[in-house]
């Protein structure tokens, strides 16, 4: 983890946040390299979840959530992680994180009975802050779907089974953030919501977790590196009749990389008015304060029913962890020089051709290598810069380090036939090429 936190730093993917004013605790930004990779992954999810299917629609909803959402669905009363105190050093734990009874910072046995600590963050609405009027930061993007179940369904006239995907910030006020970006308190998931009909829930469990691995599989994880996690009912979620974790092995240990639960008819059951007139299966909340009906009705049987929900739920820093842990590799070549290299599937690359001009500065190499820079650009298939540090061999490192699945090289014989040479990150072989060919091989060696 060590060595990927300081590449993380040193070449610009992650940096703590706030840090000039001494940093916040379970806070982190993505730098230069870092959102290249992050919308990377972000994209490839949407691309397989609506672009793929015809079956699912795409939502970005508000952030700032009414209370009374989060009372129906459950989260104020439940949504919480049993926190500890140490009366020796004050310091403050999640029970379930530590090991013993003994307090990891002081070692003192004096610790105090599990209480309830609540993970939503709060935060005033309007200009009079008398706490009246406040409103909850979304502790997942599942809700939002949710209450615009039945906007997404008159808009779209879609027909069970379909989808409602989003993509988006979540926050929780974790009792203790750890291990870099995989427990934070402000994260990004990627989140489906699939309405089925009862009774073919089960069905759609199954596929949809099969889905899953598959997409992680083309993310470049190695399916030897996942488990199957299948949540015991007493681990529950208070939503949840089943719920199977994608575990991923990740530097600090095996943990979950994704949750898919089946959430029941529990939400937009409890996010509907006059519950006793629906056939509702699960223990929903209480009548909810909405005018809403969030059900379908049945063609044949005229019958309402409200569909059961699949959900997928995948977090986009812990998959941006996972990713990289999977792409880093360190060599030692013939030379007895160290080679560390990012092999992300191209897809994902952050960059994905640098060109780079065999002598800095040189005005016409340089214009050759901003002509072919832009002609491949201009094919929108991600970032492609000019590297024009003038040292070859240290260029070759960096891109290798930062993932850069191509490096084309232009030097004074391209000036003259109009040929470069293009090296292969993961090979390191070199071949030399019409520049006239580069756009049909960047395509092929791209298109996902
Ligand atoms: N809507 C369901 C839901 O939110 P979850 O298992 O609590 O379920 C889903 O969260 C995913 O969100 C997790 O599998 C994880 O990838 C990510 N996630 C949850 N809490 C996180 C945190 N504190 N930091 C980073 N990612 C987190």
């Amino acid at each position: 983890m060590e060595e990927l936190v300081a590449l993380c730093k040193r070449r610009g993917f992650i940096f703590q946040s706030n840090e000039i004013y001494g940093g916040l605790q379970g806070l982190y930004d993505y730098g230069p390299l870092g959102v290249e990779l992050k919308n990377n992954i972000k994209q490839s999810w949407w691309r397989s979840m609506v672009y793929d299917r015809d079956d699912i629609e795409g939502l970005d909803a508000s952030i700032l959530t009414n209370p009374k959402v989060l009372k129906h669905s459950g989260h104020e009363d439940t949504f919480s992680d049993p926190m500890v105190d140490c009366r020796s050093c004050k310091a403050r734990w999640r029970e379930d994180h530590i090991e013993s009874s003994k307090c990891p910072s002081c070692g003192s046995e004096d610790m105090t009975e599990p209480r309830p600590f609540n993970l939503m963050f709060k935060t005033s609405l309007g200009p009079i802050d008398d706490g009246s009027s406040f409103a909850y930061l979304r502790p997942e993007t599942a809700q939002q779907i949710f209450t615009n179940f039945k906007n997404v369904l008159d808009s779209t006239s879609k027909k069970l089974p379909f989808g409602i995907v989003q993509i988006g910030k979540a926050f929780r006020n974790e009792i203790t953030p750890r291990n870099f970006i995989f427990r934070v308190r402000e994260f990004e998931q990627m989140e489906l919501e699939f309405f089925v009909k009862p009774g073919e829930d089960e069905h759609w469990h199954k596929t949809w977790l099969e889905n899953r691995l598959d997409w992680w599989e083309k993310q470049g994880i190695d399916r030897e590196n996942l488990e199957i996690y299948d949540v015991p009912q007493e681990e529950l979620a208070h939503y949840s009749k089943s719920t199977l974790d994608i575990m991923y092995k990740f530097p600090h240990g095996t943990e979950e990389l994704e949750g898919i639960a089946n959430r029941t008819d529990f939400d937009l059951g409890s996010h509907s008015k006059n519950q006793s007139e629906l056939n509702i299966s699960s223990n929903t909340q209480e009548n909810t304060d909405s005018n809403a009906k969030l059900a379908v009705q049945d063609i044949e049987t005229k019958e309402w029913v409200v569909p059961y929900v699949i959900e997928p739920s995948a977090g986009v820093d812990r998959g941006f962890l996972a990713i990289l842990n999977e792409a880093y590799s360190k060599e030692v070549l013939e030379d007895g020089k160290e080679r560390v290299v990012l092999s992300f599937k191209p897809h994902l690359s952050p960059i994905k051709a640098a060109i780079i001009p065999l002598k800095r500065n040189n005005e016409e190499l340089v214009e050759l290598a901003k002509n072919i820079k832009n002609s491949l650009q201009a094919l929108q298939l991600g970032r492609v810069v000019v590297e024009n540090s003038g040292n070859i061999g240290k260029s070759y490192r960096r891109h290798d380090e930062i993932g850069t699945p191509l490096c084309i090289t232009v030097d004074f014989e391209s000036l003259e036939d109009g040929t470069v040479t293009v090296r292969d990150r993961d090979s390191m072989e070199q071949q030399r090429m019409a520049s006239s060919d580069l756009a049909e091989y960047f395509k092929n060696y791209l298109i996902f």
